[in-house]
């Protein structure tokens, strides 16, 4: 009986011994598997300046705290404080997403709606379109007669803009229902430009007087009361002739495109801080698309240069950010996803773009981790579609015709 139990001890060591044996090993190449596959889920790194010294000029890495401030989440419509993360520009942007949209004619204005949906007009048509270029919704009665800063954001997610007579809309989450926000009362002043500013929830409207030809920002407060004129120097002089454009930098500053060849910038109360006109060359600015972004750059697309130039706050030229590329086209609209830190770019000819050029600091896609591929703008289109879709596999699309939506 001694020597059966002892042989009975000694069988169950020994599977012991061999199943933990077993499990360590299975284990292992578990966790191999799973390191391999996290490194072959990072998606590929578009690097644009390979052969392209027309891409960047900015070398400089600037860090940047960003500091504790309030940043909409309208995926979610709702705010929460930014983690107090370090942020800081890359040395070169990086393409992430590239298409031509055949839905409309021109990228004209861009109004970023989630990571992956935006809001795209040319002069007629308004529509929210998927990283696909999938058409997901129409908006009809778009004022026609502009090629403007015609629509906005909230922070619920809900689209402003102007429409054909005029006043302007609200259209609701639901894309069902449109509400008149604020109604056109004056014949003489026209607006042009719309921005919800998703600090105080304010509207920034940009407004366009012929005879004599000049213009103002009229401020609305979330129930549609006018707040505030912008419209003189403390001289008396006119701020504006022709607002286009117009956004608000982190500081609450009020930025506008004005169509007589500058960028031009009030504080808050309305004083003027400064007009930017352009590369301290002398070359001169048509400002067209306008944004700014977490760092409190101001992002501005030149028509003359078919640039798209980076200024600081203070309207310091910092660099081009992108240079007119014959693959990615004129830059001439902009926004910035707040959420995401990415800037989509549209072009005259119907090209839409985004590109990641602000990283986190430490960041496991860190331009060094990763070997650049080749010639980025030549073959990116298929990878980077790629990359992006893949980048977005754990954000359900919204829409039923997505599935569809064959490449
Ligand atoms: C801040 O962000 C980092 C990286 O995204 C994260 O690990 C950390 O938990 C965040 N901290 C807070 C307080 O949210
Ligand atoms: C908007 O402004 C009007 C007039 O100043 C004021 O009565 C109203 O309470 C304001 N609404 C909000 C939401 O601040």
């Amino acid at each position: 009986i001694l020597r059966e139990i002892r042989d009975m001890c000694l069988k169950s060591i020994v599977n012991l011994v061999k199943s933990l044996c077993v499990s360590i090993v299975l284990g292992t190449i578990k966790m191999l598997q799973f390191l391999l596959s996290i490194k072959a889920a990072r998606p590929p790194k578009i690097h644009l300046h390979n052969n392209q010294p027309a891409m960047i000029e900015s070398r400089n890495k600037k860090k940047v705290k960003e500091s504790p401030s309030i940043i909409q989440h309208k995926e979610r419509g709702n705010r929460c404080i930014a983690n107090d993360t370090v942020l800081e520009l890359m040395s070169s942007p990086d393409l992430l997403y590239y298409r031509k949209l055949t839905t409309v004619d021109g990228c004209y204005h861009i109004s970023c709606l989630t990571s992956n949906q935006v809001w795209v007009s040319d002069g007629h048509n308004l529509i929210l379109t998927n990283t696909k270029g999938f058409p997901l919704h129409y908006v009809k009665n778009l004022c026609s007669d502009l090629s403007n800063g015609l629509h906005t954001v909230n922070n619920e997610g809900e689209l402003i803009y102007i429409d054909k007579d005029k006043n302007i809309n609200k259209l609701s989450t639901d894309m069902k229902t449109i509400t008149k926000f604020i109604k056109r009362t004056n014949s003489r002043w026209k607006p042009q430009c719309v921005y919800l500013s998703p600090f105080t929830g304010d509207l920034l409207v940009g407004m366009y007087r012929e005879k004599p030809r000049t213009g103002k920002v009229t401020r609305y407060n979330q129930s549609g009361q006018e707040t505030q004129t912008i419209q003189h120097y403390n001289t008396g002089r006119g701020l504006y002739s022709d607002p286009i454009y117009i956004t608000e930098n982190k500081n609450l500053d009020v930025v506008v495109s004005d169509n007589n060849r500058a960028v031009v910038v009030t504080e808050r109360g309305g004083r003027h801080r400064f007009s930017y006109t352009g590369h301290p060359s002398g070359s001169g600015l048509w400002p067209c698309g306008i944004c700014t972004d977490t760092l409190s750059h101001i992002l501005v697309c030149d028509g003359y240069s078919n640039t798209l130039q980076m200024i600081d706050k203070d309207g310091q030229f910092l660099s081009n950010l992108l240079i007119n590329s014959k693959k990615m086209g004129e830059p001439f609209s902009l926004s910035y996803d707040v959420n995401t830190h990415r800037l989509w770019v549209g072009s005259w000819d119907s090209k839409l773009c985004v590109f990641k050029y602000i990283t986190r600091q430490g960041d496991l896609t860190d331009e060094n981790t990763q070997p650049p591929l080749r010639d980025a703008l030549s073959s990116s289109t298929q990878a980077s579609e790629f990359a992006w879709d893949f980048m977005l596999t754990d954000e359900p699309f919204h829409y039923t015709l997505d599935r569809e939506d064959i490449l």
